[in-house]
C-alpha cells in the first residue's frame, strides 16, 4: 500500500505544477473562453487593485497616442475588445476634449459589472455589451479603432480575433493590441507572438505601419493602421 502512495507522489506533484501554470501563468487559457470567463468572473471584485500599479502610466502611453492618432476625427467610434472593467474606455472618455464613444465588450459578466458600475456617469461616451471576441456582431467597416489590451493571449483562437478586429475596423482606422513578451511566454504556445510574427499576422490582414512599442514588464504595444484592401 505504501508503495502505491509513494508512487502517486510524482504525479501528484506534476498534476500541482501543471494546474498552477495553468491557473497563474495561462490564467485557463487553454481551457477555453468560457473557462477564461469563469474566472474573471471570480477575480472581478479584486482586478482593478491588482492593476493599479501598471494603470499609473495608461494615460500618457495609451490613451494620449490614441487621441492623438484619433485627432482627425471628430466623434471616433472604437471598439475595445476584452474590456474587462472598463480601463481603455474610462482612459478616452476622460482624454480632454474627447468627443467620441467607445464600445467596451467582454465574456465576463462579473467584469462587466465593475465596469458598468465605473461608467454609470458616462452614458454618452461609453456603452458594455456582453460578447465573445471571436465572433463580433458589428458589421464590416464599423469602428474608428479597435483596442484590445491584456486580451488576445487569453483568446481561444487569437488570429481569428484579429480577423474580426480587421473587419470591423473601418479603412484607414487604428488598431492598438497588446502582444504577451517576456519568458512565461514559453508557456502560452501559439498566444502570443515574436515581433516578426505578429508584423506578418497584421500585414496578411491588410494592416500598413505596424509599430511594435514596449509598454509593460509583460507586454508590448502594437499599433496600426487598416489599408482596407
Ligand atoms: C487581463 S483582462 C484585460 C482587461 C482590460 N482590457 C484591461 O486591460 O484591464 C482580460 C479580459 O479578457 C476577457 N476575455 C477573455 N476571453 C474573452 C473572449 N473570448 N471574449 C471577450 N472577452 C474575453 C476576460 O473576461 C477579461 O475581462
Amino acid at each position: 500500500m505504501y508503495w502505491l502512495l509513494i508512487a502517486a507522489v510524482p504525479t501528484l506533484i506534476l498534476l500541482a505544477l501543471m494546474s498552477w501554470l495553468l491557473v497563474l501563468v495561462a490564467e485557463e487559457a487553454y481551457l477555453g473562453d468560457r473557462a477564461v470567463a469563469f474566472l474573471y468572473d471570480r477575480a472581478a471584485g479584486v482586478y482593478d487593485t491588482v492593476k493599479a500599479r501598471s494603470a499609473r502610466h495608461d494615460s500618457r502611453r495609451v490613451a494620449l497616442p490614441l487621441a492623438r492618432a484619433l485627432s482627425g476625427v471628430p466623434r471616433p467610434l472604437i471598439l475595445d475588445v476584452a474590456t474587462g472593467t472598463g480601463r481603455l474606455p474610462l482612459l478616452m472618455a476622460s482624454q480632454r476634449g474627447f468627443a467620441g464613444r467607445i464600445i467596451g465588450l467582454d465574456l465576463s459578466a462579473n467584469m462587466l459589472a465593475e465596469a458598468r458600475r465605473k461608467t454609470e456617469g458616462l452614458p454618452d461616451a461609453i456603452s458594455l455589451l456582453r460578447e465573445d471576441a471571436l465572433t463580433l456582431s458589428f458589421g464590416d467597416n464599423t469602428f474608428d479603432a479597435v483596442t484590445c489590451l491584456e486580451g488576445l493571449e487569453l483568446f481561444s483562437r487569437p488570429e481569428a480575433a484579429l480577423r474580426e478586429m480587421a473587419r470591423v475596423l473601418r479603412s484607414g482606422g487604428v488598431l492598438l493590441i497588446s502582444n504577451r513578451v517576456g519568458p512565461e511566454t514559453i508557456l502560452l504556445p501559439g498566444r502570443t507572438y515574436r515581433e516578426g510574427q505578429i508584423r506578418t499576422i497584421l500585414r496578411g490582414l491588410s494592416f500598413t505601419s505596424v509599430q511594435v512599442k514596449r509598454w509593460q514588464q509583460h507586454y508590448d504595444l502594437v499599433w496600426a493602421t487598416n489599408t482596407g484592401e
